[in-house]
C-alpha cells in the first residue's frame, strides 16, 4: 500500500492564496480550478502529542477539532498517524528535552512513511527562538507559535470549502514586551468564537470540560516563560463564554474548568459597561489596575453558577478555575466562592516560596503575608477547602534560610497538594541576568525532602477523610492490569492505583474499579458499577494514602 501524501507544508506561505470565492476561469486547464475540483487525495490521520498545562490540553482540543472538521481522521499512535501535531511546554528544560528525545523516533517514522508532517507547536516556538528550532527538532516540518495555532489548517494545505473552519484568515501578530518580541493572543478570542461556532473543538471528555478565558499573562514573574511563548493577557468576551458553558450544560457536562495562566486577572482588558458599574475594584498588591466597570472572575464565576436546571440546581454541578495569582485574588471572588454553590471547594494558588526576599527576588510581587491573609479569609470564607499550591526548589541565590521558610510554610499551610519543582533557567527570561547559583544537586535534594515533608502532610489531610463521605465524579474505568510499564507504575503508585487494584481484584459480578475526584480535587477509588462513569456519587472514605482515597459507595 503507497503511504497517503500529505499536502506540502506551505512553509511561511500565506494564508490562502487565492481568496476565497475568487471566480474560476473557464478553461478546464486553468490552475485556479484546483481549488473546485473533487478531493481526490486521502486526508491524513493525525495525532496530537500534548505536555504542559491545561491550556495545552484545551488548545490541543480546538486543533484536533479543526483537523476533524477538516475531514482528517484521529489516529490512535504517533506511529500510525501521517500528521504528527506537537504540543509543547517551555516551562522547564525537561519538558523540552522530552520532546528533543523523540527526534530519532520521528525521523524513523518519516523514513518509513515518506508523506508524513510533523507539526510544533506550543511554549517552546517562540519568535526569539525560531531561528534555532530547526536545528533543535530536526523532525519538524513546521512550527506554530501558540497565537498561531489557528492557522494550522490553512498551513498545511487542508482546508477546503466545505470547511472553512481553519481558514480563517487569522492573522498572528506580534507585540513588544520589556523590548523583546512576543505573540499577540488578540485574534484568538476570535479563534475560539469561530471554532466553537463551527463545531470544531473535539473535546477529550464528555464529563469535564476546559473553558478559556483568558489567553496569555501580565505577570512579571523572573523566572516564567509563558509572558514570552504566550503574550500579554487577552479576555474573551464574557457573553461568549457564558454561551459556551451554556452549550457545555445543554451537552451534559457535569464538570466545567474556567482557564488561563491568570484567571483572576479576566476581565480587565475589556471595554468597561454600564451593566458592570457594580464592579468598583482595585488592585490591593502589585502593579496598580483599574478594574472599574469591567467584569471579574467573580461576575464570571456567578454568571456560569446561574445557569440552572428547570428544579432550580446548577446546570453544571462544579465549577472549577485555574490558576489564581495571589495579587489579583480579590474579595469579591472570595465572595462568589462562598455564594456560589457549584464552585468545587479547591483551590490551586500558587505560592512558589515561602521566603518574601525570595518573592521578591522572583517578582511575585506579594508578601508571605499578604498571601497568607488571602488563604485565612478563604479558610473562612469555603470551610473544608482543600488548598494546593506550587513551589520552586533552589531559585537563584536560595539560601539554606529562604528554603526552610518554604518548609515552614508548607507545615503552616497544611496544603492538600503541592507540585513542586526545581528551577530550570529559561532563555531571555529576566532571571537570565541573575546567577543561577545553586547547585543542581542542592536544588534536586531540597526538592526531595519538601516532597517528602508533604507526603506526612498530605497523608495526614487525606486521612481526616476516613469515615466521611466524599461527594466523587466518577470520570475513569481503571483497567485490570495487562502489562507492566515502569513509568506507568510509578505514576499509578503515586495515585494510589496499585494498592486500589490490589484491594478491588475479586470484584463482584457487575462491577468495576472506577476512579474519580471529589469536589475538594481528591482522587477517590471506588468499586462501582460502570453504567455509573459520568455521575456524581458519594463514597464513604474506609482508606486514605497520601495522593489517593479508597472507598465504598455510600
Ligand atoms: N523552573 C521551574 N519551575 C518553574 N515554574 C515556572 N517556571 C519555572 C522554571 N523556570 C513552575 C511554577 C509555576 C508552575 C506552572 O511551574 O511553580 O507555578
Ligand atoms: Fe508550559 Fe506554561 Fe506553556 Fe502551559 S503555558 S504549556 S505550563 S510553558
Amino acid at each position: 500500500m503507497s503511504p497517503r501524501q500529505l499536502p506540502v507544508v506551505e512553509f511561511g506561505a500565506p494564508v490562502s492564496a487565492v481568496p476565497r470565492g475568487t471566480p474560476a476561469a473557464d478553461t478546464p486547464g486553468d490552475s485556479r480550478l484546483v481549488e473546485f475540483r473533487p478531493e481526490t487525495r486521502v486526508l491524513p490521520a493525525f495525532f496530537v502529542w500534548t505536555l504542559g498545562c491545561q491550556m495545552n490540553r484545551s488548545d490541543s482540543e480546538e486543533m484536533a477539532g479543526r483537523l476533524l472538521a477538516s475531514g482528517c481522521a484521529e489516529a490512535p499512535s504517533m506511529e500510525t498517524a501521517d500528521l504528527v501535531v506537537i504540543n509543547t511546554c517551555a516551562i522547564r528544560e525537561a519538558a523540552e528535552n522530552k520532546v528533543i528525545g523523540r527526534q530519532g523516533v520521528l525521523a524513523r517514522l518519516k523514513t518509513a512513511n515518506p508523506g508524513m508532517r510533523v507539526v510544533l507547536t506550543g511554549c517552546s516556538v517562540r519568535t526569539s527562538n525560531r531561528a534555532g528550532l530547526a536545528k533543535r527538532y530536526p523532525a519538524v516540518d513546521l512550527f506554530l507559535r501558540p497565537d498561531e495555532e489557528p492557522e494550522l489548517i490553512d498551513r498545511l494545505g487542508l482546508a477546503s470549502a466545505q470547511a472553512p473552519v481553519g481558514a480563517l484568515a487569522m492573522t498572528a501578530a506580534t507585540t513588544l514586551v520589556k523590548g523583546a518580541e512576543v505573540s499577540d493572543a488578540s485574534h484568538l478570542v476570535r479563534a475560539r468564537a469561530d471554532a466553537i461556532a463551527g463545531g470544531a473543538v473535539s473535546r477529550g471528555s464528555a464529563i469535564s470540560a476546559w473553558l478559556p478565558i483568558i489567553y496569555g499573562c501580565d505577570k512579571t514573574c523572573t523566572y516564567c516563560i509563558v509572558p514570552f511563548s504566550r503574550g500579554p493577557e487577552r479576555s474573551r468576551p464574557f457573553d461568549e463564554i457564558v454561551a459556551e458553558a451554556r452549550a457545555l450544560a445543554a451537552a451534559g457536562y457535569r464538570e466545567v474548568t474556567l482557564l488561563g495562566q491568570n484567571v483572576n486577572s479576566y476581565g480587565h482588558d475589556l471595554a468597561p459597561e454600564p451593566r458592570f458599574a457594580h464592579v468598583q475594584t482595585q488592585r490591593t498588591v502589585g502593579r496598580a489596575q483599574d478594574r472599574t466597570e469591567r467584569p471579574d472572575l467573580a461576575e464570571l464565576v456567578r454568571a456560569v453558577d446561574a445557569i440552572r436546571t428547570g428544579d432550580g440546581a446548577p446546570a453544571i454541578p462544579r465549577l472549577r478555575f485555574v490558576t489564581s495569582h495571589p495579587w489579583d485574588l480579590s474579595d469579591r471572588l472570595i465572595e462568589a466562592m462562598a455564594a456560589c454553590p457549584s464552585l468545587c471547594e479547591a483551590l490551586h494558588l500558587p505560592v512558589q516560596s515561602g521566603s518574601d526576599a525570595m518573592l521578591r527576588r522572583m517578582g511575585r510581587q506579594y508578601t508571605i503575608s499578604h498571601y497568607l491573609e488571602r488563604l485565612a479569609r478563604i479558610r473562612d470564607a469555603v470551610p473544608g477547602i482543600a488548598l494546593s499550591t506550587d513551589i520552586i526548589t533552589g531559585f537563584c541565590g536560595e539560601t539554606d534560610e529562604e528554603y526552610a521558610d518554604t518548609i515552614r510554610l508548607l507545615e503552616t499551610v497544611r496544603y492538600d497538594q503541592v507540585f513542586a519543582a526545581a528551577y530550570s533557567e529559561r532563555p531571555g527570561t529576566p532571571a537570565t541576568h541573575l546567577a543561577d547559583d545553586v547547585p543542581a544537586d542542592v536544588k534536586r535534594r531540597r526538592l526531595v525532602d519538601l516532597l517528602a515533608v508533604q507526603e506526612g502532610i498530605g497523608l495526614e489531610r487525606n486521612r481526616a477523610w476516613l469515615g466521611q463521605t466524599a461527594n466523587v465524579l466518577l470520570d475513569t474505568v481503571v483497567p485490570l492490569r495487562a502489562h507492566s510499564h515502569d513509568d506507568e507504575d510509578a505514576d499509578e503508585e503515586a495515585a494510589g492505583t496499585t494498592a486500589s487494584r490490589d484491594a478491588f481484584a475479586h470484584l463482584p459480578e457487575g462491577m468495576a474499579h472506577l476512579l474519580g475526584r471529589s469536589r475538594e480535587s481528591k482522587l477517590v477509588h471506588v468499586a462501582a458499577p460502570p453504567a455509573l462513569l459520568g455521575t456524581e456519587v458519594n463514597v464513604l472514605i474506609e482508606h486514605a494514602g497520601p495522593y489517593a482515597l479508597r472507598g465504598r459507595l455510600a
